[in-house]
């Protein structure tokens, strides 16, 4: 408990899934958040469950690829929090699974404008509040798509590609601003982005996690909680010394 104590966190994407686990973790320590997502109704009972376990959270609406909207949450969130000392750039989606011979122009554009452009929007206005803060932390998930390939989701590992390399600039930009970058890459964490893949795959939802469960020398996919741990130790003064680096949390995915 209180390794987050007097930390401001805003966590984009936040009402569902690996952002939902690091809002109710960054709560229980001792994080004022504001949880931020576009389904404004799952964002709410989340507050609500934070604040009746005795944490700190409100949600703004955040649509992290509208420019005016990440300004307007940001400030908002910045005026009632007292600053921002933590951005966690967690939304995303996985968009069309197809060969990419067969992506229309504006399915990659979606995945690219929501993935990309939404770390860069959030990075681009948070780091004025943490400069005047003297410090702070990002975090950006990226994935194991980021790091090596697979033969689906072209646009997706395009996608989480960059958000690699956007943090390592991004740290050496910030570095002496104090402002530490980092990204973090999940395995198949077993989330409503996964479930879904699970659903469209047409395998049965059952037979497609058993499959992903194979790609993971530990035997299993993971669970929210277990990117949730990794964030907080970005997020908290522990990590102080650590910033443009790659926490792979993957149940040796990518040791193979
Ligand atoms: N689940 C995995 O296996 C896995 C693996 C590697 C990386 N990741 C990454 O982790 C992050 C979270 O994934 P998840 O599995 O929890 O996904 P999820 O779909 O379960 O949750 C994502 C959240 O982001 C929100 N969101 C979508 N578009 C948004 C937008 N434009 N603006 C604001 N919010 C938006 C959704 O409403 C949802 O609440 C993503 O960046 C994903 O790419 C996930």
């Amino acid at each position: 408990m209180g390794r987050l104590e007097n930390n401001n966190v805003i966590v984009t994407g936040g009402a569902r899934g690996i952002g939902r686990a690091v809002c109710e973790l960054f709560a229980r320590e001792g994080a004022a958040v504001a949880v931020t997502d576009i389904v404004d109704d799952e964002g709410q009972d989340l507050v609500e469950t934070i604040k009746d376990a005795g944490g700190n959270a409100a949600f703004w609406h955040l649509d992290t690829s509208s420019e005016e909207n990440v300004e307007q949450a940001l400030s908002e969130v910045s005026d009632r929090l007292g600053g921002i000392n933590t951005l966690v750039n967690n939304a995303g989606i996985s968009g069309t699974n197809k060969p990419t011979h067969q992506i229309e122009t504006e399915e990659w554009d979606k995945v690219i404008q929501v993935n990309v452009k939404g770390v860069f929007l959030c990075t681009k206005h948070a780091v004025p509040y943490m400069q005047k803060d003297k410090g702070g932390s990002i975090i950006n998930l990226s994935s194991i798509y980021g790091l090596v390939g697979a033969p689906d989701l072209p646009a997706y590992h395009a996608s989480k590609g960059a958000v690699r390399l956007m943090t390592k600039t991004d740290a050496l930009l910030y570095a002496g601003d104090n402002i530490r970058v980092n990204s973090i890459h999940p395995g198949y964490i077993w989330t409503p982005l996964v479930a879904e893949l699970a659903e469209a795959s047409g395998q049965g939802v059952d037979d497609f996690r058993r499959q992903l469960d194979d790609k993971h020398p530990i035997g299993h996919v993971g669970e929210p909680d277990d990117i949730a741990y990794g964030a907080l130790y970005l997020a908290s003064d522990e990590s102080k010394f650590v910033t443009g680096s790659e926490l792979v949390i993957d149940g040796g995915y990518t040791a193979q």
